[in-house]
């Protein structure tokens, strides 16, 4: 018998509805976990909540952007009160934008989603968790915070200000028996990643020479990383960024 590696527990994942953040939805559920899938369109989590009924799971489609305190509250009452309580939170949720050296003007909008966004997620769920002595937190970065990519200032410095994030926490919630870790995806083949390399005019070819593996990244290949993160197996990684980048920062 295949033994499932998040069985009975309870995932909370942002920015769910498509993208890496439907991969990680889909592959905890395949790993046992019950997922409340959130974004900011309803409708959109209620079509992933389908496909992980198809593959026999279950969870919980709730609209929830991450910039609204309130919403972040109401995801965390309403998932304990349908599943008892909160075991994993997914921080996935992101956007990008390009600007030019001189452009302030969306500076904000990106801070209040990256990592304003996450701060307030991790505030909301972590009193759940200490009171279980169990979580696992996961918070999605980017390689942009570690080396260049053209045109992304803000993003790359709240992707940086995830990891200082995570570290920060990983000292204190660990007495508690709470796992804080980051993931570095490089280049993911996603919506976000066709508008980026569309405004920035580059190919795939390019981003393919950048890796050593030789290829875009797939949601799948974060998905996999988040359900060992979430895992048991991970138990003494915490603190940590890992990049999933299929070399990218290595080369
Ligand atoms: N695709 C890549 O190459 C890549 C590389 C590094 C990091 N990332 C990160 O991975 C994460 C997922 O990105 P993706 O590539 O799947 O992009 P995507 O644009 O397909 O998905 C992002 C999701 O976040 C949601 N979202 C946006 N604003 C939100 C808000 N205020 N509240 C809640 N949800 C919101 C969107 O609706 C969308 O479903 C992001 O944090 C992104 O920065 C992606």
């Amino acid at each position: 018998m295949v033994e499932e590696s998040l069985t009975n527990k309870v995932a909370i994942v942002t920015g769910a509805r498509r993208g890496i953040g439907k991969a990680i939805a889909l592959k905890l559920a395949r790993e046992g976990a019950k997922v409340a899938v959130t974004d900011i369109s309803k409708e959109d989590c209620e079509e992933v909540i389908k496909e992980i009924e198809k593959l026999g799971g279950e969870g919980l489609a709730l609209k929830l952007d991450v910039t609204n305190e309130e919403e972040i509250g109401e995801v965390v009452k309403t998932t304990k009160e349908k599943f008892g309580r909160i075991d994993i939170l997914v921080n996935n949720a992101g956007i990008i934008d390009i600007e030019e050296i001189g452009d302030s003007s969306k500076i904000n909008k990106i801070l209040e989603v990256n990592l304003k966004g996450v701060l307030k997620s991790c505030n909301a769920v972590i009193p759940t968790m200490v009171e279980q002595k169990y979580g696992k937190i996961v918070n999605i970065s980017s390689i942009a915070a570690m080396v260049c990519w053209p045109k992304i200032p803000s993003y790359s410095a709240t992707k940086g200000g995830i990891i200082g994030l995570t570290k920060c926490y990983a000292g204190y919630i660990g007495q508690h028996n709470i796992n804080i870790n980051a993931i570095a995806p490089g280049p993911i083949e996603t919506e976000m990643l066709d508008d980026l390399l569309k405004k920035l005019g580059m190919t795939r070819e390019q981003v393919c020479q950048g890796t050593a593996k030789g290829r875009i990244g797939r949601p799948e290949d974060i998905a996999n990383t988040v359900a060992f993160l979430a895992s048991d197996e991970s138990d003494y990684i915490t603190g940590q960024v890992l990049a999933v980048d299929g070399g990218y920062t290595a080369k």
